[in-house]
């Protein structure tokens, strides 16, 4: 099939890998919006209007489905929009919380500000009977994107540093830049990172086809390129402006 995938920059990167490690025989074709980076401190409006834009553009681009690799695009706009392109749409929140069902009892949601403050991912995992503690940590994307990667250790332990005593038995990445920091969450806090591209992947009823893949980006550098050669695995991958 032809899978049209997007997020603001590198954490749909980080799914994107994990779609074509567990659904390999596929094409797929990625929407990086580097341009308005980040996603986590825009308003719903700027929000509705980079997804429309975006979806148009992979419909153009003849997919079979749309795999929202965000997690404020997720719970922010989602429920509206879902239904309105013609084509199947799926969000990254529904599937993480159905296959945390009776699998856990206090978590660390972890997310951006308007994904924490949208109250939406943690109310879907209340109604799974799970207790959610939750944390915005607006400083992880910037970094994550950026040059100052040494500088995550100190807002890892300003944003965490309450929750080391408590009882939390996963941490859950509520934004897709979050598992390329799984390592040192995990080291601060002992506490398991959910693999949240495995539980992406493998809720997505998806038939085998040719492989292939195409990146875009709004905006493009050299780190940016070099940060998608590390995290896909592949030094030859070439990225396209839009
Ligand atoms: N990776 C996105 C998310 O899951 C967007 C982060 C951002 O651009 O702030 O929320």
């Amino acid at each position: 099939m032809r899978i049209g995938v997007f997020d603001s920059g590198l954490g749909g990167i980080a799914t994107l890998k994990d779609l074509i490690k567990y659904k390999p025989n596929n094409e797929y074709i990625y929407f990086g919006d580097t341009i308005n980076l980040p996603y986590g401190e825009k308003t719903k409006e700027e929000l509705k209007d980079y997804a429309d834009k975006i979806i148009n553009f992979l419909k153009e681009k003849e997919v079979d489905m749309i795999i929202i690799a965000c997690g404020t695009i997720s719970s922010n706009i989602y429920e509206e929009i879902k239904d309105s392109y013609g084509i199947p749409i799926y969000d990254i929140i529904n599937p993480i919380c159905n296959y945390l069902e009776n699998k856990c009892h206090d978590v660390l949601l972890l997310a951006t500000s308007m994904t924490i403050r949208s109250k939406v991912f943690k109310s879907k995992l209340e109604e799974k009977n799970i207790k959610v503690y939750d944390k915005e940590c607006p400083m992880f994307v910037p970094i994550i994107e950026g040059k100052n990667k040494e500088d995550i250790n100190k807002y890892i332990e300003e944003y965490l540093i309450d929750y080391k005593n408590r009882n939390i038995d996963l941490i859950i990445p509520g934004c897709t830049h979050y598992p390329l920091i799984s390592k040192e969450l995990e080291n601060y806090l002992n506490v398991k990172v959910l693999d949240i591209g495995y539980i992406i992947a493998s809720s997505l009823d998806i038939k085998d086809s040719k492989k292939g893949l195409e990146i875009y980006f709004s905006k493009i550098d050299d780190s940016l390129l070099e940060n998608v050669k590390r995290i896909i695995g592949d030094t030859e991958i070439k990225l396209k402006k839009l």
